[in-house]
């Protein structure tokens, strides 16, 4: 039987866990895989979390199971903070991780529409294309973002989806671009939706950072232009970035649908696909989310921390972009990443020369670095001559 199987390469981000951990070397940085660190380098669990466990501990009484959908306590909690409350024919399931909401996400739509086309811009998270194939999706690919200047195409993005047909998926980052940090302003998304609009495209939106940009409501604005725009659309919610979850795989599956009808027909389905994938997800993460957002005091201090993890990363971008004035676009961007114009070996001696892990593709985990690091981060670019090419970005609009 296996003899066929091919040992396929390691999946280049999480190899980097396993770097960065057998590196023995002091004061050695991890700008790789996409988690929040604070100013000591260690990704703590949120106050409010730790709180939600104890009463957790407490007062859960069985651990039976709840079926395919999991926690829908858990799904009506976080579906507010998505969508707008006139928002109507909305359904959602709980999935382990954005990353179950994704592939469940592709799986309702190749159930629905065989052969469905997906559209995502370049560059992007490297699992997407990965899991949308694995969901019976065929994924078609334009130019996002030029690391060279740092800047959006726009222009190229617009075009691309001109030349969509009726029907095909749109992917979309709801903030935080992953890799890049650079996200859409509200009047490009407004193009973007009155494109979708237009065309009859179909809006499939990953929303895996909410309240580590600008803010839990200020990084949903542009998506609900979409959502308003458009009556079917889907969002992959991802809980492992802003309620620190990692581990625990938390996160839901929206759709939007045109009627009640649709809604309940989707919310079937979905339950069907899950239960022939995971069969159930993993409760714990969710029962956490759940408390703390049904509980006003714990959802002040979940809401708290997370503006203060926000400022964090925003200090670091704004402390590279000080010292060097070559890296000023990072502070025009937001999130955990910016993907730097960096060539491999200049990425290899980083880590080699000067202990510092990032992406193959130069993406770099800025919310991984100590503001303290910053000085040594720009000192350790100069030396691999990355700063030649960031030049460019300078002088982009
Ligand atoms: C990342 O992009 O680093 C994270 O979303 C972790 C992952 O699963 O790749």
């Amino acid at each position: 039987m296996f003899e066929t199987l091919k040992n396929p390469p390691p999946d280049s981000l999480l190899a980097l866990i396993k770097a960065f951990a057998d590196d023995p070397r002091a004061g050695k940085i991890d700008l790789g895989v996409g988690v929040y660190r604070d100013d000591s380098g260690a990704t703590p669990i949120m106050q409010a979390v730790k709180d939600a466990e104890r009463i957790l501990f407490e007062a859960q009484d069985t651990k039976s199971y709840l079926g395919p959908e999991g926690d829908m306590r858990f799904v009506a909690a976080l579906q507010p903070l998505v969508f707008d409350k006139s928002t109507s024919h909305v359904t959602g399931i709980q999935t382990p991780g954005g990353s179950g909401a994704l592939r469940l996400g592709a799986e309702l739509i190749t159930a629905a529409r065989p052969g469905a086309r997906v559209w995502v811009g370049t560059p992007t998270w490297p699992n997407h294309g990965p899991v949308f194939q694995s969901g019976g999706l065929t994924v078609c690919r334009y130019r996002f973002f030029d690391t060279k200047t740092q800047t959006i195409l726009f222009d190229e993005m617009m075009a691309a989806l001109s030349g969509a047909a009726q029907g095909d998926v749109v992917l979309l980052h709801g903030c935080c671009h992953n890799p890049t940090g650079a996200d859409l302003d509200l009047d490009q998304w407004r193009e973007v939706a009155d494109l979708i609009a237009r065309r009859g495209l179909f809006p499939f939106i990953d929303l895996a950072y909410q309240g580590l940009g600008r803010g839990l409501d200020e990084d949903v604005a542009g998506l609900r232009l979409v959502l308003d725009a458009t009556d079917e659309a889907l969002v992959a919610y991802s809980c492992d970035k802003n309620f620190a979850l990692y581990r625990d795989r938390t996160g839901a599956l929206f759709a939007q649908a045109r009627t009640a009808a649709h809604a309940g027909a989707v919310f079937g389905s979905l339950a069907g696909l899950a239960r022939v994938n995971w069969s159930m997800p993993p409760d714990h993460g969710a029962a956490l989310v759940r408390i703390v957002l049904e509980s006003p005091d714990l959802t002040r201090s979940w809401r708290e921390e997370l503006v203060s993890m926000c400022a964090r990363i925003g200090d670091v971008r704004r402390a590279l972009a000080t010292l060097e004035p070559q890296l000023a676009f990072l502070d025009r961007q937001r999130g955990l990443f910016s993907n730097l114009a960096l060539a491999p070996e200049q990425i290899d001696a980083l880590r080699t020369r000067h202990a510092i892990y990032m992406a193959p593709s130069g993406r770099a985990n800025l919310a991984g670095m100590r503001a303290s690091d910053a000085g040594k981060f720009v000192a350790a670019l100069a030396d691999v001559g990355g700063l030649e090419r960031a030049k460019a970005a300078v002088i982009a609009p």
